[in-house]
């Protein structure tokens, strides 16, 4: 993970390389650190936890560059200590070096310069790149970095600079991201292009070991034989956005309250309510004989596998397509079959997500067209996608997906309307399931404001250290989902499970200290729900049911402590349900005293195996 700033120009390069770590933060908040040249010198400024911590301390020192690179880290080898945080110099203090991603043969290096005297200050494996380099220069800054780079394996995006070259970043990726920004008499280096859009949306993306040299206003890019090659600038459609929490005290609680409206702009433009079918503009000219698809294989981590497994249950109920729902780091260990006429769908919010990319990147190898849902424009998997759904959701900030799931549920399910409306679903059945999905918004709304009601059940609950969500159907991915957001942000041990496997061994956990949140929106399997519920009280279990409006009567003799939501069609009960679970989790985590928008040990995007 972590994420990579750097900048030459005429602004203040410290100020703006702050700045930038701030909008990189959420790929990890373990610890920040700053270097660059100063009068022919290499100075740098590290500090353990936010980037906040440092810029306090750079204002403190009144620390200066003429030059800037930056990092802030979420720690993979080495805990989040100072001399862990990038960057990292080398013995002699004649470079810096940030990195992300993981230099998988780091061991093997290190010995091999111990042996030869290289004393090491930290545990990390990106120090060896800063020794590296410093044992192949000669003078030339670019030739050492590519003997270093050829030696290394892993996925790496680095940003150096030396102190005999006070005017250029050396900014080199294999496999991580890395972005150069250019235009004007500036020029930016960083993980996520995000990061700079409010100074330039011009870019040149790196890849495959290749090692851009950034001046000001000169970039040249070499491939790993040193051979200079010629690369396309890009122009980015992203338009550097607002990213302030509003009146509200997280960004988290900001972005559930934001779902009317960001599940509207999900659906905004993308059905035809005469034609009861969903409208995909373009979608077949990347796509072509997508009506064709015999077979859909989804591929997401966390939140978005969620919603994978969500729209599994439609694509197959609704368009009548077999699915297969894969976790992105498990399959990309399978050697998959690509059958002819397969789809392959990839959510991911960030865009950026290591396991995602890495599984989609050898199903294209294997000939497979590759559709994804994503969030963020410009990231690397809406790059390599044939053809990307974007959820136009706006920044997700808060590290725990909220608003970006029921987008993906309402961008997976116009999909799945799409494909039905070509084979064998009637326009007057379109239209019915259009009615629901435009309802969403208003019934959004009906919830949050009951946040008060959940907030006093969340309290009531928040001091259980054990957790169920149970569901079935829509309501089992959905339960995990629920369990996810309980256990990121308030660190609550919550098991989402399928209601009817809790006889087969979990309901040996079930006690007056373990709750479980029932979620019983599943119209079809209602009935066995409160069956599975009544299993639960008779081991005086709490419950707390989250129902549908009109069922008060049922559940009462369950439990008092209930959340009604509004009714809707069963495809599109999770979105309803997941607003309360996300309160409910939010709420929990309040009274905990949690850091809500960055739990410990997360970062936003899940850039390393
Ligand atoms: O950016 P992505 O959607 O690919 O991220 C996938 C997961 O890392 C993410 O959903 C994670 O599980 C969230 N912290 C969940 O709230």
């Amino acid at each position: 993970m972590c994420g990579i700033f750097g900048y030459i120009g005429k602004k203040d390069p410290v100020k703006t390389a702050i700045d930038g770590l701030k909008r990189l933060e959420y790929r990890g908040y373990d610890s920040a650190g700053i270097a660059g040249v100063k009068d022919g010198k290499i100075l740098f400024c590290k500090e353990v936890g936010k980037v906040a911590q440092l810029e306090k301390e750079v204002e403190k020192q009144q620390f200066s560059l003429d030059i800037a690179i930056a990092h802030t880290r979420w720690a993979t080898h080495g805990e989040p200590t100072v001399p862990n945080a990038h960057p990292h110099v080398d013995m002699m203090g004649s470079l810096a070096v940030v990195h992300n991603g993981i230099i998988e043969n780091y061991s093997e290096i290190k010995e091999a310069l111990s042996a030869e005297g290289v004393r090491f200050s930290s545990e990390t494996d990106t120090e060896v790149v800063a020794h590296l380099i410093a044992k192949n220069y000669k003078g030339d800054i670019i030739a050492a970095v590519q003997e270093s780079v050829k030696r290394l394996k892993g996925a790496y995006a680095l940003a150096i600079v030396h102190r005999d070259f006070p005017d250029r970043i050396i900014a080199v990726a294999h496999e991580s991201p890395m972005v150069i920004g250019v235009g004007g008499q500036e020029a930016f280096v960083s993980s996520d292009p995000n990061a700079f859009a409010a100074f330039t949306k011009k870019v040149v993306f790196l890849s495959k070991s290749e090692i851009a040299v950034v001046e000001r206003e000169k970039l040249a890019v070499y491939n790993v034989e040193l051979q200079k090659i010629s690369k396309e600038e890009t122009e980015l459609e992203i338009s550097a956005t607002d990213i302030s929490k509003g009146h509200f005290e997280h960004y988290t609680l900001k972005e559930i309250f934001e779902q009317p409206v960001t599940v509207a702009n999900a659906m905004s433009g993308r059905f035809s309510t005469d034609l009861g079918t969903a409208l995909l503009n373009g979608i077949e000219d990347h796509l072509p004989n997508l009506g064709s698809t015999s077979r859909i294989l989804i591929l997401a981590c966390g939140t978005s596998w969620h919603a994978g497994y969500v729209a599994s249950y439609f694509f197959e109920e609704m368009a009548q397509i077999p699915v297969e729902v894969e976790i992105s780091s498990e399959f990309r260990y399978k050697n998959p079959i690509v059958a002819p006429n397969t789809l392959v769908v990839a959510i991911s919010q960030s865009g950026e997500t290591a396991d995602t990319i890495a599984a989609v990147r050898e199903l294209k190898a294997k000939g497979a067209r590759l559709l994804s849902i994503c969030n963020v424009q410009g990231s690397t998997l809406a790059r390599e996608s044939d053809h990307t759904l974007f959820l136009n959701a706006g920044p997700e900030v808060g590290v725990c997906s909220t608003k970006a799931f029921t987008s993906q549920i309402v961008v997976l399910f116009l999909l799945s309307l799409f494909l039905a409306r070509r084979r064998h679903m009637s326009r007057d059945e379109g239209k019915r399931v259009l009615a629901a999905l435009t309802s969403l918004p208003d019934a959004i709304k009906s919830i949050l404001n009951k946040s008060g009601e959940i907030e006093r059940l969340a309290k009531k609950y928040a001091k259980f250290e054990n957790f169920f969500f149970l569901g079935r159907q829509y309501m089992y991915p959905t339960a995990l989902e629920g369990a996810l957001k309980l256990k990121e942000i308030s660190y609550i041990n919550a098991n989402g499970y399928p209601a009817g496997e809790m006889k087969h061994g979990p309901i040996a956990l079930i006690s007056p200290d373990c709750p479980t949140v029932a979620l019983l929106g599943n119209k079809k399997t209602f009935d066995k729900m409160l069956s599975n519920l009544m299993e639960v009280r008779a081991r005086k279990g709490e419950v707390i049911a989250i129902t549908e409006e009109g069922f008060v009567k049922e559940i009462s003799k369950i439990t008092q402590d209930f959340i009604e939501v509004p009714q809707t069609i069963d495809e599109l009960s999770p979105v309803l349900s997941t607003v309360v679970t996300q309160l409910f989790a939010y709420f929990v985590a309040k009274e905990r005293g949690c850091d809500i928008d960055k739990p410990r040990n997360l970062a936003k995007s899940v850039t390393v195996e």
